[in-house]
């Protein structure tokens, strides 16, 4: 398993991804936007096929992971974590070093573990953020240079 910035051919296997994990899935051209490196970060994990991505950006001192999937057939075997700390990475090479935010599902506790072994602490909740089902949102954030467990 490798991982590496994301290039035009990856998008149709990251949207499938997408589309396969998430009950309101991102449209292609939110991906296509996160294509341009000025301030996105577009990973994705190969084995050799695509087989999960993460997307965020930073800005200043401020970083936001905007969403994380893995093919479902492959969960479990730590390709989640590793594009994590691969983002993690990523917005931290270059000062200043980022606090990083992200919202996840009230629900979905394998992926607050994942984040809380990263470093990510509570930081607020969004009531019903999500759709499809409604759902409050928790919002982690991971301190700057925080490195993660
Ligand atoms: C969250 C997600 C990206 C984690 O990816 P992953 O490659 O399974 O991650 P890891 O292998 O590092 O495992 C993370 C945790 O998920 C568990 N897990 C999730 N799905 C699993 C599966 N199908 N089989 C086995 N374990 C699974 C792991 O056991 C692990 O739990 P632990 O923290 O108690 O050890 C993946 O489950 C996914 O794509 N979920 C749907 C999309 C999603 O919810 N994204 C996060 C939105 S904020």
């Amino acid at each position: 398993m490798k991982i590496r910035p994301a290039v035009e051919a990856d998008l149709p296997a990251i949207l499938e991804i997408e589309q396969a994990s998430f009950a309101d899935p991102w449209r292609l051209s939110a991906f296509r936007e996160a294509l341009t490196p000025e301030r996105s970060i577009l990973l994705v994990a190969t084995d050799p096929a695509v087989v999960g991505y993460c997307v965020g950006l930073k800005v200043a001192d401020e970083a936001e992971l905007g969403n994380l999937a893995v093919v479902p057939e492959h969960r479990g075997r730590g390709i989640g974590e590793a594009l994590l700390r691969a983002f993690l990475a990523s917005v931290d090479a270059a000062p200043p070093l980022p606090a990083v935010y992200l919202e996840v599902r009230a629900s979905n506790a394998a992926a607050q573990r994942l984040y809380a072994r990263a470093g990510f602490v509570p930081a607020g909740v969004r009531r019903d953020y999500y759709e499809h089902p409604r759902e409050d949102a928790l919002v982690l954030r991971r301190p700057p240079g925080s490195v993660g467990g």
